[in-house]
């Protein structure tokens, strides 16, 4: 394929915010208890009881906000079981997604808080709104974010945080419309109200999210809120691509089905501005919040296509070039929807579902999905345009080749299973640096006996007459930068 691809600087999107770039962390399988934290005593390298190695992976790749606890481990979540002295906590039944496991709370607020520190990322917490109760969460706000000595001020400083966190980002409970509570739209949107109101006079800086779901739960919740839309400040929504067949055997059918489902999440957001716009008039703006999306493979689930029956195991699945495509083409309509989409978390940050990091014993491994959101890093707080591409062939589902440009450079994808794409762009700097993410196969994915199989590589650039030439082979994705 000659391809021709045009950068409008004329037409901005927008500001790409760091916040699209999000990750989510569960207590789930073997994200949370073995991924993130091992605990101080390990002898697993760590930092304050987080691995070192995922701690050097997380600052790398980057992790602009990590969203916690859950998930629906949210809305069972007690966040007083995990303060205080680690050995006095208590040990719960850690319940999440239908499954229950030990959970001795090492893992807690304040060593939750410490990691985003360390990270330099933005804390997202979820509430609990299945069996918490609203001043188990304003207390949560209070404990978090006050700085008047109040009992909870003086308890979170002799556990060691005299200065509030300041916690901007809070879930007003997660996927209420199923595990977290079984709520029917309206009575969500009723309870949400005396939620939010509450925890806005503990501390009106915060920002809410209110759970949303399908069409039609967003539209009836939301004609509940319509008196009330100034108590919402971001809307979630959930996309998890299920229809690619098997994780790591599918055929080329089920790839080009996946990175379809990846492209029509831009759709999903469309529709879901358009019932937020209706119901505020567009005097308010809500942003979207994308806050669990990604791959879901059959093997990690036991509910729809191609679900083995039984248990999902630990909520680990292959993660391969296929998975690191489909991110690539979901972060394109991110880009494009940056106006509308105020923060989106991929699920989840290691060892659960589509995990860009995974962990064996003491090894770290490193998925496509990390190496192609690294590529993205340049995009990462730049301004996005919109791009048009010429001259290439479609493939079941859209175009074998796109790109997203912003100031900061562009990416382009090639989709394409077979053909490669010779790419020409106006490029008036004269020079600069590409980066290429490929594979021999496109079900190719690292592990711990191979752990760079697939990984980034120089992407040799001709600069001529203010153009770049770059050549991109079969299922591909490369980035140039200034
Ligand atoms: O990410 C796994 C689960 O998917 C989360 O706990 C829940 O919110 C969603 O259904």
């Amino acid at each position: 394929m000659n391809i021709r691809i045009h950068v409008i600087e004329a037409e901005p999107y927008g500001v790409v915010s760091p916040r699209l770039y999000g990750h989510f962390a569960e207590h789930l399988g073997r994200c949370c208890y073995d991924g993130l934290w091992v605990g101080p005593e390990a002898a697993i390298p760590n930092q304050e009881g987080f691995r070192s190695d995922v701690i050097s992976a997380l600052r790398a790749m980057p992790t602009p906000m990590l969203r916690w606890p859950g998930g629906c481990y949210a809305d069972h979540y007690h966040w007083r079981d995990g303060i205080g002295t680690p050995e006095k906590r208590p040990e719960r039944l850690g319940l999440s997604c239908g499954r229950s496991v030990l959970d001795d709370n090492g893992l807690g607020t304040h060593e939750f808080l410490r990691l985003c520190e360390i990270i330099g990322a933005e804390p997202y917490l979820a509430g609990n709104m299945g069996s918490g109760s609203v001043q188990e969460m304003c207390d949560w706000v209070e404990y978090c974010n006050t700085a008047v000595p109040t009992t909870l001020q003086r308890e979170r400083a002799a556990n060691g945080r005299q200065t509030p966190w300041g916690i901007k980002l809070w879930g007003v409970g997660n996927e209420n419309w199923g595990c977290g509570g079984c709520y029917d739209p309206e009575s969500y949107a009723l309870e949400y109200r005396r939620y939010a109101s509450m925890l806005r006079h503990v501390d009106p800086s915060i920002e809410m999210v209110f759970c949303g779901h399908e069409a039609d739960w967003n539209q009836r919740s939301l004609s509940k809120m319509h008196l009330h839309a100034g108590l919402m400040d971001h809307f979630s929504i959930h996309r998890y691509w299920i229809g690619g067949g098997p994780g790591s055997a599918f055929s080329d059918e089920d790839y080009y089905r996946l990175l379809a489902e990846a492209d029509q999440t831009e759709e999903f957001v469309k529709q879901t501005r358009m019932l937020l716009d209706d119901l505020t008039g567009g005097k308010r703006h809500i942003g979207i919040a994308l806050d669990e999306w990604g791959v879901w493979h059959p093997e990690a689930r036991t509910w729809g296509p191609n679900a083995v029956p039984g248990e999902a195991g630990d909520y680990g699945q292959a993660c391969t070039m296929r998975d690191a495509l489909a991110t690539a083409a979901a972060l394109e309509g991110f880009h494009r929807q940056c106006a509308s989409l105020s923060l989106a978390n991929l699920a989840q940050v290691v060892n659960v579902l589509h995990a860009p990091i995974l962990t064996d014993g003491d090894q770290v491994i490193l998925t496509p999905t990390y190496h192609v959101l690294k590529l993205h890093a340049p995009h990462i707080g730049a301004q996005a345009y919109r791009t048009e591409v010429d001259g290439t062939d479609t493939v079941p589902g859209g175009p074998a080749v796109s790109a997203t440009a912003t100031s900061g450079g562009i990416t382009v994808v090639n989709r394409h299973l077979n053909e490669m794409a010779e790419v020409r762009l106006k490029w008036p700097q004269g020079s600069g640096k590409a980066m290429l993410l490929t594979s021999a196969k496109v079900s190719d994915e690292n592990t711990s006996s191979e752990p760079a199989k697939v990984t980034t590589v120089a992407l040799p650039v001709k600069f001529v007459d203010g153009e770049a030439y770059l050549e991109l082979p079969p299922h591909s994705v490369a980035t140039l930068t200034v």
